[in-house]
């Protein structure tokens, strides 16, 4: 289901933030008129869709427990459904609501009065939304390049995901240390600060980026040697926000982890 007002926002975002031409597969389908000669037909038709929807939910509910586990495109028949569901009212919806519970962790959880106690936050799909890129690239049908992706990280466009935004706010208040973990490479530490900055993201503790011999770790390997690190120096994760699993296991795991929805790809 479309929900207008929403559509708009991001089909304008992708419009004013891609610099490139208006995509007409992100339009709205016409709508599907119901003559009274065609009630069969349409019954057949609804029911397909509904088992369509259904499959799709289903291995998008295994993506998100990370059942799935490796995958490298989202399933071909449920493009549409996925386009549907990050460009409409139930990503946002999941956003929120895993923001609003980390809120309610953050404000309830025993803190210290060491500034010890930290809260790490993946970048992308987790505070830096990558939308206009990914329905230029099909929602995660096309195999990941890199070398285009990299082009869209350069134009430092990404807008914030909002409710991550609202609760990145929320966490800085209670006066949590916040490290920014991302599999983004050190090259791109500028552009990233830069999309941060101009997202609305600022006053982070650190930025941590790939080095150069971290580029051949999975990012669950890389990410767990870097809160490993923060261990060391005395640090308590409590909370850790990202939208892979790789962001989330592994070593130096936090008090909680808070899972982002994203359908569209699976990072090791
Ligand atoms: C966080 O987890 C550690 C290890 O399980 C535990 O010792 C500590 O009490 C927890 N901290 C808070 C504030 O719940
Ligand atoms: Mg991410």
């Amino acid at each position: 289901m479309y929900f207008p007002g929403l559509f708009l926002f991001f089909s304008l975002f992708s419009l004013v933030l891609s610099e490139e031409p208006f995509n007409s597969h992100i339009l709205p389908r016409p709508l599907i008129l119901e003559y009274p000669g065609n009630i069969i037909e349409t019954t057949q038709f609804k029911q397909l869709d509904n088992e369509l929807q259904l499959q799709c939910t289903s291995w998008r509910f295994a993506v998100e427990a990370n059942n799935l586990n490796p995958w490298k495109t989202i399933p071909q028949e449920c493009v549409h459904y996925v386009r549907d569901y990050v460009m409409g009212r139930g990503y946002r919806l999941d956003l929120e609501r895993v923001s609003n519970e980390a809120g309610v962790f953050a404000k309830s959880v025993q803190k210290s009065e060491d500034g010890k106690d930290a809260w790490v936050f993946d970048v992308d799909e987790t505070l830096l939304s990558n939308l206009p890129y990914y329905a230029d690239h099909g929602y995660g049908l096309e195999i990941f390049d890199p070398v285009e992706f990299d082009k869209w990280v350069e134009k430092a466009l990404a807008p914030a995901i909002e409710p991550s935004l609202k609760l990145y706010k929320e966490i800085l208040g209670l006066g949590f240390k916040v490290f920014l973990l991302t599999g983004r490479s050190e090259k791109q530490r500028i552009v990233t600060e830069e999309n941060l900055i101009k997202a609305g993201f600022q006053d982070w503790d650190k930025l941590i980026l790939r080095a150069s011999d971290d580029h051949g770790k999975l990012a669950t390997i890389y990410k767990s040697e870097k809160r490993s690190e923060m261990v060391k120096e005395g640090y308590r994760i409590l909370g850790n926000s990202g939208d892979q699993w790789s962001d989330l296991l592994g070593s130096a795991i936090s008090n909680r982890s808070f899972k982002l929805p994203n359908p569209m790809y699976y990072i090791p």
